[in-house]
Parts: structure tokens; sequence; C-alpha cells
């Protein structure tokens, strides 16, 4: 088949490159001309294990192509994605003004029948809305279908690659054979196509992240009862996690959850819900939970030290999550931002977010080029993202590293007992033993 994507973000990159990996004859179209000459150059605009060479190899190929110009990619494409981006409003509300301006932009080079498919996460409603725009533009035959994405970062092109299920929303038989055919080879009786209505699938991808959010912020706070309580965590997590009806992913606590999504889907589906006259109690829980957890390492520091200005720290990971360079909504923002506000300074190192971090952090934070530097003569050590470098450093190096032998684990990746053992000084999240 021959497929537009429009938006080389995250979902538009990797949906490109997986369905031209699976055969396709794709196109990419970013207005952005820099990112298009990176990618034309054999590069990538982000970080994402595995997606650089699969671009390369289907560029190479002929597979995949690039280009600025949505007119040079929608004529005959049988299938057009929209995967540009939705940031959100003043009142949390996604905007979808690049999502109209696209959609226009397709009704305008439309050539024969298409089916255009809206990829970003949009509100409730969006998808009649694109349907709106195009027929105002065109006269040629083309049915609309949501197709929300459930590929996390980090682990993009294997979530792509083989999705828990596909979720597909349309009306039109003709659109559901369409991408019941595109679909294929990526789903199996136990990760089905679903397929619905539209505005059905629009609400899918909200609900999914925000009860994933819901998870977290529950588990966070499971975890401040075990402090006050003396129970571990870890053993609630596993117990609670065994139950079939519970199971264990996303039961992690830590320092709050960051990044694009949950965050900016947590606070649009509470939009849509006010602008439908629904107060969801439950979602502004977990939005409430989750900014007093960004706070929860900063709160323990200042337990331990009193005052901390003066102090210097070292930070262990600023990315939102491992695997990624994304530092969106990441949680060592708001860890830095409490420290430096109270007197001290920060020296910190990311395997990869180094240049990102820079850029949002601003020059006074020191990024140091290891994880050592960052550590030299700290009055303490924070974990904030569980890079795999981190799990197992050399405790007499780090000892003799920092001024003071004492850490703030934000992700429960060290064993409390055996830090305890080596003379440190251990907090955890909901550790309470
Ligand atoms: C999330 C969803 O998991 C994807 O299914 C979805 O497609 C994506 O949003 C999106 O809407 O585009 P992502 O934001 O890439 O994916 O990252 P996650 O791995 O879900 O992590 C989100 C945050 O939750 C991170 O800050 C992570 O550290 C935190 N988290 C995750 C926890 O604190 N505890 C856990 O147990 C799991």
């Amino acid at each position: 088949m021959k497929i537009a994507v429009i938006g080389t973000g995250y979902v538009g990159l990797v949906t490109g490159t997986c369905f031209a990996e699976s055969g396709h004859q794709v196109t990419c179209v970013d207005k952005d001309p820099r990112k298009i000459e990176i990618l034309e150059s054999g590069r990538l605009p982000i970080y994402e294990p595995g997606l650089d060479e699969l671009v390369k190899r289907n560029a190479r190929d002929g597979r995949l192509a690039f280009t600025t110009r949505v007119a040079d990619a929608v004529p005959g494409a049988e299938v057009i994605f929209i995967a540009v981006g939705t940031p959100p409003g003043e009142d949390g509300s996604a905007d979808l003004s690049y999502v109209l301006a696209a959609a226009e932009e397709i009704g305008r080079a439309l050539t024969g029948y298409a089916v255009v498919v809206n990829k970003s996460t949009v509100p409730v409603g969006s998808a009649d809305r694109v349907t709106a725009v195009i027929a105002s533009v065109t006269s040629e035959p083309f049915d609309v279908a949501s197709n929300p994405e459930f590929l996390k970062e980090g682990a993009a092109v294997e979530d792509f690659m083989k999705p828990d299920r596909v979720v597909v929303g349309t009306p039109s038989e003709r659109a559901r054979a369409v991408m019941g055919e595109l679909y294929g080879p990526f789903v199996r009786v136990e990760q089905p196509i679903l397929f619905m209505d539209t505005r059905s699938a629009e609400l899918t991808k909200y609900a999914a992240n925000a009860m994933l959010a819901t998870r977290i912020s529950f588990m966070n706070d499971v975890a401040a009862l075990c402090e006050r309580m003396g129970a571990d965590v870890d053993a609630v997590r596993r117990g609670m996690g065994s139950d079939k009806r519970i199971g264990f992913p996303f039961l992690f606590p830590g320092v709050g959850y960051g990044g694009s999504c949950f965050p900016k889907d947590v606070r649009a589906l509470l939009s849509m819900g006010r602008a439908a006259g629904l107060d969801f109690d439950l979602l502004r829980a977990v939005e409430r939970v989750n900014e007093k957890q960004k706070q929860v390492l900063l709160q323990k520091a200042q337990r331990h030290f009193g005052s901390l200005a003066g102090k210097r720290f070292a930070v262990w990971g600023l990315a939102f999550k491992p695997r990624t360079d994304d530092m969106r909504e990441a949680p060592s923002i708001s860890l830095i931002e409490g420290l430096t506000g109270a007197g001290a300074t920060v020296a910190a190192h990311d395997p990869v977010a180094s240049e990102t971090a820079r850029q949002v952090l601003g020059p006074h934070v020191e990024i140091t080029p290891d994880a050592w530097a960052a550590a030299k003569g700290a009055d303490a050590l924070f974990l904030v993202t569980e890079w795999s470098e981190f799990r197992m450093p050399d405790l007499d190096r780090l000892k003799a590293t920092l001024r003071q032998p004492v850490l703030f684990d934000g992700r429960n990746i060290w064993d409390a007992g055996r830090m305890r053992a080596a003379g440190f000084t251990y907090y955890g999240i909901g550790r309470g033993k």
C-alpha cells in the first residue's frame, strides 16, 4: 500500500517506519525542514533504541521517504495518518489546530479515495471535526478513522510491532477493510484489532493512560502509607500484583509519573469531563497525588538535613524514564528546582538526556559527562531515573566519592539492606523497614 504520515514526532516516525518495514511504501512529512534534513542524512531527531537502524534500512531500500510538503505525499496514498502534536492549552484541553491544519492540507491534496487516520491523541469528537474540514475543501471520496497509538517511549518499535491490541474507530466498512489489511501482520487472536465507533476509540486512548496513571498514583500513596506504618511497598506490590485481577505492570511507586503523555492526557480528560459537566473526582486526586509525589525526595532531604542551603547534591538520571532523552514533565525538574531554590547546588548526570536537560534546566545546573563526576564531593546522591547503568555502582568508590554517604533512591533500584550494610544512610520510597 502507499501510505503518507504527517508529523515525524515519536508516533509518526515509528508508525511510518514500521509500516515501511512491513513492506509498504511510506512517505513521512514534517513541516520542519531541519527534521527532514536530519532524517534524510540517516540520523534521527529523537533518541529511540532500535529505530535508527530501521529508518536507515527502509530509506536505503526505497520504502521510506521524507518530505516537507503534504502535497508531495498525499496524491495516490490509500492511507494518510495524521500524527502531529496536540499541545495542551491553558485549561489542559488539547489544542487541535495542528491536526485541523493538516486535515485541510490533506483534503486539498486528495486525488481519489483514501482513509484519513487520526493517530494523534485527540479529544473525543475530533474525527467528526477532521471529517468536516476535509469535506469542506474536496469532493473526492474519503473516510476518517481514529486509530490511537499505545506505544511507550524507549520501547516504541517493540510496542508497535507487537501491540496488545489495535483500536480502530470508524463507521465505514470500506475503511475497516483497509485498516484490517494494513494491521493484519501485527495482530493475533489474543492481540486483536478492535473495531468501534470513532468517539469510543478516541476516549479509549485517554481512559487507558488515565487508568495507568491512576495505578501509579495509587501505589505512590500506598508507599507513603508503608513508610508511616513500617511496611515494605515491594512486598505489598508483589502481594497485590499476584492477584490476576490486579497484575504486576505499572505498580512501581517512584517520584511521580512524567513524560509527554500521562500528565497531559490526565489533564485533557479532566478538561473534557468539565466541559461535559462531569467532575471526574478520582482523576483529580490522581493528579494531586502526582504533584505531591514529585516533591517526595525534596521533603526527605529536608527532614534529613534540616537546611539545604550551601549543600552540594548529585542527581543521577534526568529523563522522565530510562531509554529516552525526553525531559517533558520529568520529575527531576521539580526536584532540582526545589534543591536549588533552597540554596543548594546540583551536579547531575544522565546517560542520554544531557543535551535536552541542559536546555530545560539552564546554565546554573552543572551537567557532568559521567555519573562519578556528579557524585564527587556531594552531600547526598539522588537517584531519579532508573537507568540500568546505575543499578550496580561500585559501593566503595561511591562512598569515597561522596562527601556524605547519603542516598535518596527515588525508584527503589537499590537493596536497602545492602546499602545500609555498606555504610550508607539509605532512603527509598515506601520502604518503612
Ligand atoms: C505512556 C503509555 O504507557 C503508552 O501506552 C502510551 O502510548 C503513551 O503514554 C502515549 O500516550 O503516547 P510513556 O509516556 O512513553 O507511555 O511512558 P511510560 O512507560 O508509560 O511511563 C510514564 C511515566 O510513569 C514515567 O514517568 C514512569 O517513570 C512512570 N511509571 C511507570 C511509574 O512511576 N511507575 C510504574 O510502575 C510505571
